[in-house]
This record gives C-alpha cells, sequence and structure tokens, in this order.
C-alpha cells in the first residue's frame, strides 16, 4: 500500500517553531478566558469526544491558537485491528479543530474491545511491522492525514525483537509516510531501564522524519524485580523536567534541527505559570542550542 502515501499530499506544515504546553481540562476555563502568551497547545482528543461544554471551550481556544491533537486511544499495535467507531469520532474532532498534526504512540493499548489504561510495548518483528503499517495506513486514510507516531517509554522488551526501535519507526516512516515524535523524555527513562544510551539513540533516530519533540516529567521508584536497589524511571508526567532530559533535549535540537517541543505535563497538574515556565525554559534551551556552535552540553551532561 505505498501507493496510499501519494493521497497525504496535503501534509501539515511546520506552523509553529517553539515550544508549547499539553492542554488540560482543568486549565480549559482560564486559558479560553485570558489567552495567555504561548504559541501552541496539543491536546488528547479522547477528553473531548463525550464533553461539549469542554469541546466548546477548545473551539474557542482554537480560534486564536494553532492545536496539535495527540490520541491516546487508537491503538495501532494491537493484533485485533483499529476501532474505526473510535477514529471516526477522532476524525470529526479533527475535522473541526484542523490542527497542526495528529499524533499517537507506537504502542497497542486495546484487546478485544476492551481499553486498557496503558500503553503496552511491541515485539520489533517483521510481522508487527506489517501488522502496524496496515494499521497506519488505515488511520491516516480515514483521518485523511499523515500521522505521527511516536517512541514509547520503556520498561520491558520482546526477547524476540529483530531490529532496533529506532530501525523500526525508519521503516515505518519509509513504509506508510508517516511522520515521527521523538519523546525525549521517554529516550532518556527507556535508556535508564532498557540499558542503552540515549545520545546513541537520538544519534540514530531517523531525523528525516521527525515533526515534533516531546518532554515531560518522570519519577524514579524501586524497581521490584530487581532486589539489589535499582530504580525504574516511570513516566509520570507528573512533575517538572530533570536536568538531564534538558541537557538530552539540547543534543536532540542540534540533531533535528528546530522542531515544535510539547511540554506534558498530565498529573499533579500545576498552575499554569508553573507550566509555562516550563515551556519558557524549552525555548531558551533552543535559543542558546541552535545559535551556539562553540560549547557542547551533552559532554557536561554525562
Ligand atoms: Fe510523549
Amino acid at each position: 500500500m505505498l501507493e496510499g502515501v501519494a493521497t497525504h499530499a496535503l501534509k501539515a506544515p511546520r506552523a509553529v517553531r517553539s515550544a508549547g504546553a499539553g492542554l488540560r481540562l482543568p486549565h480549559l476555563a482560564e486559558v479560553a478566558a485570558t489567552s495567555p502568551s504561548v504559541e501552541w497547545f496539543e491536546v488528547h482528543p479522547e477528553n473531548f469526544l463525550a464533553n461539549p461544554h469542554a469541546r466548546e471551550l477548545l473551539m474557542k481556544i482554537a480560534e486564536r491558537y494553532p492545536i496539535a491533537v495527540h490520541t491516546v486511544g487508537v491503538s495501532i499495535g494491537s493484533v485485533d485491528g483499529i476501532d474505526h467507531a473510535h477514529l471516526a469520532r477522532v476524525r470529526e474532532l479533527i475535522e473541526d479543530l484542523n490542527p497542526i498534526l495528529v499524533s499517537g504512540h507506537l504502542a497497542w493499548s486495546t484487546h478485544q474491545g476492551v481499553y486498557l489504561n496503558d500503553l503496552l510495548p511491541l515485539p520489533y518483528d517483521d510481522e508487527t511491522l506489517q501488522l502496524v503499517s496496515s494499521h497506519l495506513h488505515q488511520v491516516q486514510d480515514t483521518l485523511r492525514r499523515p500521522y505521527v507516531v511516536e517512541n514509547p517509554s520503556s520498561y520491558v522488551g520482546f526477547g524476540t525483537s529483530t531490529m532496533t526501535e529506532v530501525e523500526f519507526l525508519g521503516e515505518l516512516a519509509r513504509r506508510t509516510g508517516c511522520g515521527l515524535l521523538c519523546d525525549v523524555s521517554n529516550v532518556f527513562l527507556s535508556g535508564h531501564n532498557m540499558g542503552y544510551d540515549p545520545y546513541r539513540y537520538i544519534d540514530a533516530f531517523p531525523s528525516g522524519a521527525v515533526e515534533e519533540l516531546h518532554l515531560g516529567g518522570c519519577a524514579a521508584e524501586e524497581d521490584e524485580a530487581t532486589p539489589d536497589g535499582t530504580q525504574v524511571l516511570i513516566d509520570t508526567h507528573g512533575t517538572t523536567i530533570a536536568e538531564s532530559v534538558w541537557h538530552l533535549y539540547a543534543h536532540a535540537l542540534r540533531r533535528f534541527g528546530a522542531t515544535p517541543t510539547l511540554i506534558e505535563w498530565d498529573n499533579d497538574i500545576p498552575d499554569l505559570g508553573t507550566l509555562f515556565s516550563e515551556v519558557q525554559r524549552a525555548n531558551t534551551v533552543a535559543a542558546e542550542t541552535l545559535t551556539r556552535t562553540d560549547t557542547n552540553p551533552h559532554v557536561v551532561a554525562r
């Protein structure tokens, strides 16, 4: 189905270049009323499918800000296929919003009609590649636009995988024409949890397909599977971004160039001022990194 790529000629342009903020329900009314100074927002469409008041506020906000849509319920990795009823509801919202891009995760989160409140891992092999590619073609054909696929946060992997995650993502982009979202925090915590170098992961990431970056807070917890005191990093989106992740973000910017960056904060949601201070820091790191060639924070970070 490579020919399917040609039908997605209306690829969303990079309408924004600086950092934006995840817009969550507790902030909707304040943002609609006060129009704070931030370039763009990203929303989870699932928050608005059965909430008419929230949707009305979102439509007002969308008149003033570019909006990106980040799905959490479109499970492109499920063996029993895409939930087309859910996808149709997402499409209806997208057609009203006209977002700058639509993204989701390289994961599975539904099985036999049951929605699991988690993004679960996939084996990286040819069979999975065919399955996910087929689902991505369906999603892109239904939404009538390219989909942007995000690298997952990882805690376990499959011993049967025959390719690395970045090889899998690169081949997925080549076969389907999808874009890629590099979640830098996911790279950092997955590198810690899975035992790989996050800088090398960024170096190998298919940079030509990168449409967006994510940054979010993570938390260290005791790993019950290892009694030696090893800690596992959890993708909580519930705190400020770690210093090590900011250094990795600078490395990602040098690799990918200026790229729209989104601050994700989904738990223990703070006031807008705290959220926007993280957005401002992302803009500051980008301004310093993309104009400075004489220093290398990568070296400092390690
Ligand atoms: Fe993310």
